[in-house]
């Protein structure tokens, strides 16, 4: 099985290109569904999920592949080509559906495209018990009928009718599944308290390119819905950068009293974290292409509590706490959104981190400095907690179970190497 062994201590500088958002090609993958034909996607990141939806796709039908020839420049290493054009099977299988979770946003774009879905319930996963009722509210409030049989939601419905859809939870995959059922639903759809993240924008606009008409007014994500599949055409675009791989990276020059610049990101994404980073002592700034992070002294403590956008990101607090480990002083993390997402404690702890987990908060007594141990990641985020918790330990660290991490971050050992870091995978 593959580690990463790092040697920690060296202080990260240079530039690294951030890549496109994991949690905004998923679902636009899902939409390429809705207009058939061939779509052009730029900027793919190469990574565990990516490769679970293109077999999800191919399952309906569609071809998906990545471009490799050279004769046309705007295709690129990073472009995917899906083809809808023969997509006509509504079943998606356990086997692909207990491998991610985001395998249910299909659902939405195969009722609007086919009338019927039948996609295994996903179940829980190493962050939490993760329901999906505001999914299945949204899809019955559009007029789908359902059912659940043999661990399988059965969703039909060949004349959605749009309509006032409140959500309890602002749920990003809920807000974007209803999203793509939406778009063929006779009339208007609001969605209200749906989730805002970058990805849900993105995917808006994704929409908005195959001919979709979708607002956010005042906080209410408005569709006008398109009577016929003939209203709606491919699209070629571009996935902007990833907000969370960005911030793990800003974390990693302020965990290391590093100076790095991230090319792509995108401030107005990151400002929860920007100003927790600045609160701690880093120094940020905006430049023409990017976000430069710096620190050169010893971390202040501080608070976070996550929530839904513009909130603090539950995917960057685990990552925050091994910042907060080596803090001059008391930090309290609060987690509401995932009841597990406290995986990485136990192993920070091993590397010598002071923390007591006290239901949903954590709080944590900085120590001087983290010493490198034998590691295990358990989720893609709480494992990047634990590479930068290595970068910044004396001594070795070598974590396991980095399939996680590879769940999410394309090449992370190539970036931080770039950058400096003594990281390599065996
Ligand atoms: N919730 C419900 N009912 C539902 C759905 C969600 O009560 O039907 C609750 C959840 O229990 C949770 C809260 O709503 O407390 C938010 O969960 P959400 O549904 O927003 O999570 P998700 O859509 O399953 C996405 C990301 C996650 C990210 C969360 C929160 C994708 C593919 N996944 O998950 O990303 O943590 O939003 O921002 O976009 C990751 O990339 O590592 C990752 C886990």
């Amino acid at each position: 099985m593959k580690k990463f062994i790092i040697d920690g201590g060296v202080r990260l500088h240079g530039e690294v290109k951030v890549s496109g958002s994991k949690n905004s090609c998923l679902p636009i993958m899902a939409a390429t569904l809705l207009a058939p034909g061939k779509h052009l996607i730029h900027g793919v990141p190469k990574l565990g999920d990516i490769h679970t939806m293109m077999q999800i796709l191919r399952v309906t039908g569609a071809s998906v592949d990545w471009y490799k020839g050279a004769e046309e420049s705007r295709l690129k290493d990073h472009t995917l080509i899906i083809d809808t054009s023969e997509v006509n099977n509504s079943e998606i299988p356990y086997e692909i559906v207990s491998k991610m979770r985001a395998s249910f946003l299909v659902t939405g774009a195969l009722l609007g495209r086919l009338g019927s879905a039948h996609v295994a319930r996903p179940g829980g996963c190493a962050i939490g018990h993760r329901p999906i009722d505001e999914h299945l509210y949204g899809f019955k409030m559009l007029g789908a009928q359902l059912e659940e049989k043999h661990g399988y939601i059965h969703a039909k419905g060949n004349s959605l009718v749009g309509t006032e859809i409140h959500l309890n939870e602002q749920s990003v995959t809920a807000t974007e599944n209803i999203l793509l059922a939406s778009v063929t639903a006779r009339g208007k759809t609001h969605i209200i308290n749906g989730a805002k993240e970058p990805h849900i924008i993105e995917l808006i606009n994704f929409l908005n390119s195959i001919g979709t008409e979708i607002e956010l007014e005042n906080d209410i994500i408005m569709i006008n819905g398109r009577s016929s599949l003939d209203q709606l055409h491919p699209s070629e675009y571009e996935i902007s950068a990833d907000y969370i791989e960005a911030g793990t990276l800003m974390i990693a020059a302020v965990i290391t009293n590093g100076d790095i610049t991230l090319i792509r990101a995108r401030w107005e994404d990151l400002t929860a974290l920007i100003t927790k980073l600045q609160e701690i002592g880093a120094t940020l700034e905006k430049t023409n292409n990017g976000i430069r992070v710096k620190k050169n002294n010893v971390s202040k403590p501080c608070s976070i509590k996550t929530s839904p956008y513009p909130g603090f990101p539950t995917d960057l607090q685990p990552q925050l706490t091994s910042l907060l480990s080596i803090a001059n002083g008391t930090s309290v993390v609060t987690e509401t959104m995932f009841e597990q997402r406290f995986n990485h404690i136990p192993e920070l702890v091993r590397m010598g981190a002071q923390i007591e987990v006290d239901g949903r908060s954590a709080v944590i007594n900085g120590v001087q400095s983290l010493s490198g141990a034998q590691v295990m990641a358990s989720d893609i985020r709480g494992g990047a907690a634990l590479v930068l918790a290595g970068l910044s330990a004396k001594g070795k660290t070598e974590i396991s179970r980095i399939y996680h991490i590879e769940r999410g971050y394309e090449g992370l050992e190539v970036k931080l190497r770039g950058l400096g870091a003594n990281i390599k995978k065996v």
